[in-house]
């Protein structure tokens, strides 16, 4: 990890805001989450650390967003991260309004940059999840009044690599030296996990995706410009030999939400990269994760997922935990 001087750099969001002890703090103390990459290291890392802090009871100032109000836009299905933020906002003391896909105005033809900009007048943070391509989150974020949360979009899903971080850190108690190997689709979680995993020492992530579907290109330059700055590995093959020993396996669903695959014979194609006991055999020592929602019996076995060594529901509770480290810090109010 380096950078921790520039983590004081705002991303110049204006706006008033409230101080955890409700007074006035600097003007530009919003700042957007669209990607792992628009936080410094030092951030990421407070973040990550603070979502395991809310997870174990240690907050000093129990409604830091007290007089806020929080915007949850989803156009996609959600679970975990919509009931994360909405319920995260209210017990950090904000209020709520929820938007589902039918909702604005952006359905009879208003655009995404007036639809933030509007909404920026009355909200003081909004989560979007759209499933479409990173630049309506950054038509959203146009404004100056209004933080904005990419609660998934089509190629990175910010939040679920930073619940997916303090999972590990809470279980293992560091992150450095991390080894991961992720199976399965290259997707949008996969792309923020290699974002942000890359950035501490010694970590190892190797990434096994079908042909095809694997993690995009730019993201994986991107991972590889912070594994060589870190001292890490990210690495990608299209096959299930050889597998490396590591401390985490780590699967996805294989119908991301808000995607379809074109080839009616895709299954075929993932089906060798299916997690079964075989392949948590061969690293005995790993734990099991999962972003949910799991298809039992697609990518991953029953066996594997509620088996003893799996963290997976531990991963969903702490996206909840991880929300309020989100908000707490978009909204300014993080110390
Ligand atoms: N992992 C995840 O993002 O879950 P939801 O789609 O339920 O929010």
């Amino acid at each position: 990890m380096h950078d921790s001087s520039s983590a004081t750099m705002s991303h110049g969001l204006a706006g008033p805001v409230l101080s955890a002890v409700g007074a006035p703090v600097r003007a530009t103390a919003r700042r957007h989450l669209l990607s792992i990459d628009d936080l410094y290291d030092a951030e990421l890392d407070r973040i990550v650390r603070r979502g395991a802090e809310f997870a174990d009871g240690r907050c000093d100032d129990e409604r830091p967003l007290r007089d806020l109000v929080v915007g949850v836009l989803f156009r996609e299905t959600s679970t975990r991260t919509r009931t994360a933020f909405a319920v995260g906002a209210l017990r950090l003391g904000a209020q709520l309004v929820s938007y589902g896909a039918a909702d604005l105005q952006e359905n009879t033809g208003e655009t995404v940059a007036d639809t933030g900009r509007v909404l920026s007048r009355m909200l003081d943070v909004l989560v979007a999840r759209t499933a479409g391509p990173e630049e309506e989150l950054r038509a959203y974020a146009a404004q100056e009044r209004m933080a904005v949360v990419n609660a998934m979009s089509a190629g990175e899903h910010p939040t679920q690599a930073l619940t997916d971080l303090t999972t590990l850190l809470r279980h293992f108690g560091r992150l450095a030296g991390l080894r991961v190997l992720y199976v399965g689709e290259g997707n949008n979680t996969a792309s923020a996990l290699a974002l942000a995993l890359s950035r501490y020492p010694g970590t190892e992530l190797h990434l096994r995706t079908p042909r095809g579907y694997g993690v995009q290109p730019q993201y994986l330059e991107r991972a590889a410009d912070h594994a060589a700055r870190a001292g890490s590995t990210v690495e990608q093959r299209h096959t299930m030999e050889r597998l490396p020993e590591v401390d985490v396996v780590y699967t996805t669903r294989w119908q991301t939400t808000g995607t379809t695959k074109p080839d009616p014979h895709w299954r075929e194609v993932f089906a060798p990269y299916r997690v079964d006991s075989a392949v948590m055999t061969a690293n005995p020592g790993a734990v099991f994760m999962h972003d949910l929602p799991a298809h039992r019996g697609e990518e991953v076995t029953a066996e594997v997922l509620d088996g003893p060594r799996s963290l997976a529901f531990d991963q969903a509770e702490n996206k909840y935990h991880s929300a309020r480290a989100v908000l707490e810090w978009c909204a300014g109010a993080a110390r």
